[in-house]
């Protein structure tokens, strides 16, 4: 990030989802921890009891520690989509507004909780994940910019699963092969969402 105070450039975050249906009929139990704004606690349990909420480290069975994490931040399960945007992406999305490269990377195993953190809800304001806020907030900044500057805005969205590339705007090609342009940057043959924005007029390009 371009942030001159930042210590770093890159942070890494973790969400935690709450237990799903499947899970709670199973009796799963919920064994993070939170501690403070960036750590988490696994291998503990709480257990109320008349005095309090008392911890218990599950291998010993006595009062222990369990095992930190540390992050950059935590975000326990009742974290909201746009409190994760303001933490996450807010500040990258700014920097690439301002000429940076900026990269959002979520990773996880299957059903962590990844594509309800960058896709979510599209419609609906308080469940929409990160990539449409992202949207909301570069077409927002145009809106503000003079409105002789012309804008081009090239997007594309691919999967790549099980080392195959899968274009996500265009379902025949499942396949694709990764090039490098004469920098010897790597970049996917791909089909691309463009918006030319100029003035009040937005025409959309497949
Ligand atoms: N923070 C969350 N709060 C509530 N439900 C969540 C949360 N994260 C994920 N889920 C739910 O858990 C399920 C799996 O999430 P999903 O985003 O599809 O996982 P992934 O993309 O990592 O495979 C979905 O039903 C999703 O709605
Ligand atoms: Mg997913």
């Amino acid at each position: 990030m371009a942030d001159a105070n930042a210590e770093c450039n890159i942070k890494v975050l973790c969400r935690f989802r709450p237990l799903n249906k499947s899970e709670i009929i199973r009796g799963d139990k919920f064994i993070p921890v939170f501690q403070g704004e960036d750590t988490v606690i696994l291998g503990q349990q709480q257990i109320a009891t008349g005095q309090g909420m008392w911890v218990f480290d599950i291998a010993h069975k006595a009062v222990g520690h369990g095992k930190s994490y540390v992050f950059d931040q935590v975000f326990p399960t009742n974290t909201t989509q746009i409190q994760v945007y303001n933490t996450c992406a807010k500040q990258i999305v700014k920097d690439v507004l301002g000429g940076y490269n900026g990269t959002i990377f979520a990773y996880g195993q299957t059903s962590s909780g990844k594509t309800h953190t960058m896709e979510g809800n599209l419609h609906d304001p308080q469940g929409m994940g990160i990539i449409p806020r992202i949207a909301e907030d570069i077409f927002e900044h145009i809106f503000a910019m003079d409105e002789n500057l012309e804008f081009h805005i090239k997007v594309s969205y691919f999967e790549i699963y099980m080392d195959k590339i899968r274009d996500l705007l265009d379902v025949t090609k499942t396949n694709l092969s990764v090039h490098e342009d004469k920098h010897r940057v790597p970049y996917v043959k791909m089909q691309y969402f463009c918006w030319y924005m100029c003035c009040v007029s937005v025409w959309l390009f497949l």
